[in-house]
């Protein structure tokens, strides 16, 4: 006879966080703590000294040394290559006036962006005009200008149709096409190869008097590390290319890859350190060119082929210079060092574990520190946990390979933005002022009514 069980109460699992440590891979700076007494080439505390602390540093030399990689390397292969720099990467207008000074084209993705390539000196000819959506005067001033506008969704299709209609002569236009490689795959943008939907905006682009369809676009996702999806990449618009010279008779006058190549960084929970992956640019020209030079006979004109790398050209010809301000005890056996720069400037802290070294040599143990900056918020967190010789307030060091996506999406919250420099064989310039409370609060008006003997004194009233 079946003995009753007494009856449990179903108790709901519960996830306990496991102590840092023994389960996470070596910490990269127990490969590298070697100290960094000098940035490009200058002394790191004489920069401070001058400069302040936090301190943003732009190597010229490297950002010229990865252009010339990346350029170097698919020219070889497939000598028609241009590189349009992605603006939004890292839109000091220093950073760009130096790849531009390399021969860099522009890629922009807003009339912010395309402005300040024109105003660098770069033609509209030699801009590349992504992004989904574009206003009713980006659209106007890039056709006018020769840009190459990339368009992006159907509503955009029709706008510039309508636009068209007001064109003397026919101008050429690309279509951004989405590929179903990664995951999660970029679908956001563009129109879809796999559901034909880029085929069917090329008919309507083809039945248009005044536009010319001449490139294909694909950008498929950021810090992609295997070379083979750019090769599936470029399979993909080969063949839809092609397609498109039998079925429309048009000619396909260039391709357009993108951006996305990965840096040394290491991604947060990821087994091995990014400089274990890290490819070469060799390795992508491989990739890409490879289904070019075998296709090249197929097309009318063999196409030429642009790129539009943002992270590789720039994340690691930058650096933050950045301050112990306070070691604390913390709750457990780590111990918290509070550093000045949070992630209101270095936001890809939420993304990556940065390459932290200190800049000056110590003897003595090691220790293993949470690194926290100094926002009113417990997110604000640079670093998990890092092993470093012993710190104190006032220790200086030098987070690296932080040029991609941190000054373009800095955020002024609490703290000003720092300082930014370029360092160079000749000497360091300013190439962004630190910013004041007046930079900050100049925009802002105080309603009349508001204005009393308190008030009159505000930085707010002047001119009033
Ligand atoms: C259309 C386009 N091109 C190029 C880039 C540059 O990407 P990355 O900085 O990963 O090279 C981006 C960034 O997301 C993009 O959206």
């Amino acid at each position: 006879m079946a003995r009753t069980q007494p009856k449990q109460r179903y108790q709901s699992p519960e996830l306990h966080a496991l102590p840092a440590g023994p389960l996470e891979r070596p910490p990269v700076a127990a490969r590298r703590t070697s100290a960094m007494p000098m940035l490009a080439g200058h002394d790191v505390k004489a920069l401070v000294a001058r400069y302040g602390s936090p301190l943003c540093v732009v190597d010229e030399s490297k950002l010229r040394t990865a252009y010339r990689k990346m350029i170097g390397a698919f020219r070889a292969a497939w000598p028609d290559t241009h590189i349009g720099c992605s603006v939004k990467t890292n839109y000091l207008s220093a950073v760009v006036a130096v790849l531009r000074n390399e021969g860099a084209w522009g890629e922009v993705v807003s009339g912010f962006e395309y402005r300040l390539c024109r105003d660098l000196g770069i033609p509209g000819s030699e801009i590349l005009f992504n992004g989904p959506y574009k206003t009713d005067e980006d659209l106007e001033l890039g056709f006018r200008e020769g840009a190459r506008m990339h368009l992006d969704s159907d509503d955009e299709l029709e706008r510039v149709i309508a636009l068209s209609r007001t064109f003397d002569q026919p101008r050429e236009v690309g279509l951004r096409c989405s590929i179903q490689l990664n995951y999660p795959p970029w679908d956001k943008f563009g129109f879809s190869l796999e559901t034909e939907h880029a085929l069917e905006a090329a008919r309507a682009i083809a039945r248009e008097p005044k536009l010319r369809l001449t490139g294909l676009h694909a950008h498929i996702g950021t810090y992609l590390p295997d070379p083979a999806v750019y090769g599936k990449a470029a399979e993909a618009l080969i063949a839809f290319a092609l397609r498109l010279e039998r079925e429309l008779g048009v000619e396909i006058g260039y391709l357009d890859l993108g951006g996305g190549y990965a840096t040394r960084n290491t991604l947060h929970h990821t087994m091995l350190p990014g400089e274990a992956l890290a490819v070469t640019a060799e390795d992508y020209a491989a990739a890409i060119t490879g289904p070019l030079r075998k296709a090249a006979r197929q097309f009318r004109r063999a196409p030429r082929l642009f790129l539009e790398p943002g992270r590789f050209l720039v994340d690691e010809a930058v650096s933050m210079i950045t301050t112990v301000r306070a070691v604390k005890r913390g709750s457990g056996q780590q111990k918290a060092a509070l550093v000045d720069c949070g992630v209101h400037i270095l936001p890809t802290a939420y993304w990556y574990d940065h390459e932290i070294r200190p800049v000056e040599e110590k003897e003595g143990t090691l220790e293993s520190y949470r690194m926290v900056g100094p926002l009113c918020m417990q997110i604000d967190c640079v670093r998990q946990s890092i092993v470093l010789p012993s710190l104190r307030a006032g220790d200086l060091l030098v987070i690296q390979d932080v040029g991609a996506y941190n000054f373009s999406q800095s955020m002024q919250f609490i703290y000003m933005r720092p300082t930014y420099v370029m360092a160079h064989e000749r000497g360091v310039d300013v190439i962004r002022e630190r910013e004041s409370d007046a930079y900050v609060r100049e925009p802002e008006r105080l309603p009349e009514h508001l204005v009393n003997d308190e008030t009159r004194g505000s930085i707010l009233l002047r001119g009033r």
